[in-house]
């Protein structure tokens, strides 16, 4: 069963109903104002920080669930009925209703009362404001008078004391309202200089500030007393809880259409010029009156979104594919893109799941989510890089996250999870075969920000691999310290106090448990940094980087091959975990995908088993479970894991993250109908007619999917932020359609299904743009065996990088 449908030309998911089984949301903004929202106008927006400058108010986990936003409510004067345009939160039935999320935007439309109204929700680049440009059309025979009210909660700035700390909050909220503007500027008199804005193109009728004046006492959102009676009571917020609301007054002659404007913004004074006149206690609003001139008038308005489409097309124009599958096709140009630039901007804070006040940026998520966005935006790779790098300790070792607005590492959270370091490596690397930029690596960097400890990013990324050197464990694998990829395996944790954090608790000098998977990804980061020294002329660095991942090779053969797949860890008595010899958690998905990937077993045949046991025992029409069997109880020894409830998170559900990895190793195995099919299964879009099972988003990929052993498996959960984007976007884009950026070009090396007759290409690269066209007469799986350059034939498969001068170039590439 679907709720909308994809319009592709219009890179749009258009839902036609609005009581989608979840929030189905969006995201507004693109640089520093941003906004989550609903196909009901639930959200909220902030600047910079979800949880040190919230604009709004949210309630997160309410009922209903997805209240709070930016609502309207229109009211005919003559019968007296009210409605919401957007559904939420009168939950009238409209007589027609739709929400075209968009990229940057949100339009939602719907017909009441003869009255069609539709409300378009965006932010304009390079602006601290959104604009709700509300449109409505009489169509009756006759004039209708209608009163429309505005409204929008505001958030005493931290989100976390303001969701918290009432015994201060109740007394400290402040307004201003000034020629129908209202101004949110709690705490504006001490110690901030910002303040929050609601403008409204026309003429008010009246206005409300006093959440519980709108409101009226026991009332909720749906029935506000000043909707329900018609007006508005003027009120001024003192303390409590401060809204914004304008009323205005109009009436709509037969089929007449009239625009209406709203401006939600952010906006910051000097801090000596905060108050006008200056000895006064009265924002000063010279600096902001010009901005909310100019997007009240509709042309500048217009024209702002028009700057914000051409932005988006512009972004996703550096990579656009034609394959027989519609599927991959508008998960690739449009959907997987976007979603891949929202973890950009998001990193893992705000989201219908992520509260916002939650996490800092995770040093493993940011490396890892480069792979997704560094072709679209490079330049701010490299800066998000730089900012990771200077976090790293002098270890070498990383803290776990940092947060945006200090970007300094977080100590609540502190380091100690062994991977972390590693994945730097890979996220460099990524930088430079994309932009072959190698004066990054010059760059010098303070280690845990501390000024006068400079030291380029080249000896960053040296330390990350000594790291791992220097924390072995007792077969010669990689120690797992807290936690590797997998954030539940908490084999130092030991945890039996209700409450205590997994992620934090250590029980256990950590000098035995090991993990396979930090053996696989430092064989990885390994070899990718011998490469990088090579060609810094450290030939002997290289040597010995490559001597290191041939022994972390053998020892991983040795002692993490179970026979069948590749083991998983050695927990605090030694003993394994991921083998057949295990009762529970039996075999793991992430060691088959990362050990394959970084090449081991392809040789010996240890990778086609891996892979033939990962569809015997892990695959699930759903996608590819974490692992098997799902633990039944809680295990001491294995942490978090073993806390959830068999078929969830990282107990055996579709941990949608790691898939792309095993699409990757059958991709290298050259099993292009496997990586496809795989690839299928958890592509949002080609699971829209299942959306009453999946019940998240179609349009963009979820963390994970209940998997076999859940009482609902096949539902989705945690949409939109998470590492998945990015791997599922690296899977198709550069090992299946095998479009892959080299240090010294582009790689042409497709591993299709081998119905496919072929598919083109237009990808930016460097510089210039490639258009290739791939064929596939033989019907095969890989193997490009020629390969033309503007119709000259050149030798191998890679497209060396040309001088940039913006050229178009056409490839076509032949699979024989
Ligand atoms: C979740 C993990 C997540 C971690 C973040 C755990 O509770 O299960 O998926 O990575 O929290 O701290
Ligand atoms: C989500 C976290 O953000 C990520 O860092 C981790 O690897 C996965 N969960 C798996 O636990």
């Amino acid at each position: 069963m679907r709720y909308g449908y994809f319009d592709d030309n219009r890179r749009e998911y258009v839902i036609t109903r609005p009581d989608t089984p979840l929030p189905w949301i969006n995201y507004l903004g693109c640089d520093a104002y941003f906004g989550i929202i609903s196909n009901t106008a639930g959200g909220y927006s902030f600047y910079r920080d979800a949880r040190l400058r919230r604009v709004s108010r949210y309630r997160y986990n309410n009922v209903p669930f997805d209240l709070g936003g930016r609502y309207i409510y229109l009211r005919d004067q003559d019968s007296g009925e009210f409605w919401s345009p957007t559904w939420q939160p009168t939950r009238r039935t409209l007589h027609e209703y739709t929400c075209s999320h968009g990229l940057g935007y949100t339009i939602i439309g719907s017909r009441y009362a003869s009255i069609a109204a539709e409300v378009r929700y965006f932010i304009p680049l390079g602006e601290n404001l959104e604009i709700w440009q509300l449109s409505l059309k009489n169509e009756h025979g006759h004039p209708t008078r209608l009163s429309l009210f505005s409204s929008i909660e505001f958030c005493l700035w931290d989100a976390w004391d303001d969701a918290t700390n009432f015994q201060r909050n109740f007394s400290t909220g402040q307004v201003e309202i000034e020629d129908g503007v209202i101004y949110h500027k709690t705490e504006y008199r001490e110690r901030r200089n910002h303040f929050a804005y609601f403008a409204c193109s026309e003429r008010l009728s009246g206005f409300d500030t006093q959440r519980d004046a709108f409101l009226g006492p026991y009332r909720g959102w749906e029935a506000p007393a000043a909707v329900e009676r018609g007006r508005c009571f003027d009120s001024v917020a003192n303390g409590w809880a401060p809204i914004g609301s304008h009323q205005v007054d109009l009436t709509l002659l037969p089929k007449e259409t009239r625009e209406i404007i709203f401006l939600l913004g952010y906006h910051e004074n000097p801090a000596d010029q905060k108050f006008d006149p200056p000895d006064s206690q009265t924002i000063n609003k010279k600096t902001v009156l010009p901005i909310i001139r100019k997007y009240l008038a509709r042309p500048n308005a217009d024209a702002a979104f028009e700057q914000l489409r051409d932005y988006w097309n512009r972004l996703l124009g550096s990579f656009q594919v034609q394959t027989p599958s519609a599927d991959a096709d508008r998960m690739v140009n449009i959907w997987n893109a976007y979603q891949c630039m929202v973890t950009f901007n998001m990193s893992r804070s705000a989201s219908f799941y992520e509260s916002g006040i939650g996490r800092g940026m995770g040093f493993r998520d940011s490396s890892q989510d480069l792979l997704g966005f560094v072709h679209m935006i490079p330049e701010r790779a490299r800066e998000r890089i730089l900012d990771l790098a200077a976090t790293q300790l002098p270890t070498g070792g990383a803290f776990h996250q940092y947060q945006t607005l200090t970007k300094r590492g977080n100590n609540d959270i502190g380091s100690g999870f062994n991977d972390d370091p590693l994945w730097l490596i890979l996220g460099t690397a990524a930088y430079l075969k994309e932009s072959g930029d190698w004066s990054i690596l010059e760059e010098r960097l303070p280690y845990e920000n501390e000024p006068g400890t400079e030291r380029p990013l080249y000896e960053h990324l040296q330390r990350s691999l000594r790291y791992t050197l220097e924390r072995l464990g007792p077969h010669g694998l990689p120690l797992i310290g807290r936690a590797d990829w997998n954030d539940c395996l908490n084999l130092n944790c030991f945890s039996d106090t209700p409450g205590q954090s997994f992620q934090t608790t250590t029980n256990k000098d950590g000098r035995t448990a090991e993990s396979v998977f930090i053996a696989g990804l430092f064989v990885m980061a390994a070899r990718e940094l011998a490469v990088i020294a090579q060609k810094g002329g450290l030939g002997e660095e290289a040597a010995q980087y490559m001597a290191a991942a041939g022994r972390m090779e053998a020892t991983l053969l040795q002692h993490g091959w179970d026979g069948n797949w590749f083991l998983r860890a050695y927990d605090d008595y030694g003993h394994k975990i991921g083998s057949d010899e295990c009762d529970e958690g039996k075999i793991f998905i992430e060691t088959q995908g990362f050990c394959i990937m970084a090449g081991i077993g392809l040789e010996n045949g240890n990778a086609i088993k891996s892979l033939a046991a990962v569809r015997e025992h892990l695959a699930t029409p759903h996608g590819i479970v974490l692992q098997q069997p799902a633990y039944s109880r809680y295990y001491l020894h294995l942490g978090e894991i073993s806390s959830y409830p068999p078929g969830y998170k990282e107990n055996a559900g579709i941990f949608c993250h790691t898939n792309p990895w095993i699409m990757i190793a059958e991709a290298m195995a050259g099993h292009g109908d496997e990586a496809f099919d795989y690839y299928l299964r958890i592509n949002p879009s080609a699971r829209e007619e299942i959306s009453e099972i999946h019940r998240c988003e179609p349009y963009v990929y979820a963390q994970m999917i209940a998997g076999r052993d859940a009482a609902t498996h096949g539902e989705a959960k945690n949409s939109w932020l998470t590492g998945t984007a990015a791997w599922n976007y690296a899977a198709i884009t550069q090992w299946i359609l095998g479009i892959r950026p080299e240090y010294d070009g582009l790689r042409i090396d497709p591993v299709i299904p081998a119905a496919w007759g072929g598919f083109k290409a237009t990808r930016r690269f460097r510089g210039n743009t490639y258009v290739i066209e791939v064929k596939n007469p033989s019907s095969l799986n890989r193997g490009v065996k020629k390969l033309l350059v503007e119709g000259s034939e050149i030798p191998g498969n890679l497209l060396p990088a040309a001088a940039p001068n913006a050229a178009v170039i056409h490839v076509e590439a032949v699979l024989q």
